[in-house]
């Protein structure tokens, strides 16, 4: 049995493994759409899964704009989607 960890996302409690990176949590618990792009806001999501793209960008602890593929979940860690109506500022 693995570790886990519970973090908060979009304000709801979500257990998920030790090591996982935000992106794959988000993912895995099905949340669409994964985020809204800032201009236009058509619908994104993470594609290389590596730090290049930037189509995985997330709120984490109230920093905006984190790849979500590149870092950890953490207990206690808040995670906010950047969607539009989410009411983070971000399209
Ligand atoms: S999925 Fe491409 S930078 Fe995160």
């Amino acid at each position: 049995m693995s570790e886990t960890v519970t973090i908060e996302l979009d304000g709801e409690a979500l257990t998920v493994p030790v090591g996982t990176p935000v992106a794959a949590a988000i993912l895995a618990a099905g949340r669409t759409p994964y985020r809204h792009h800032a201009k236009g806001g058509s619908p994104r999501a993470p594609y290389c899964l590596m730090g290049v793209c930037f189509d995985c960008l997330v709120t984490v602890d109230d920093v905006p704009d984190c790849r979500g593929c590149l870092v950890e979940v953490a207990e206690g860690m808040r995670v906010t989607r950047q969607v539009i109506g989410a009411g983070d500022g971000h399209g």
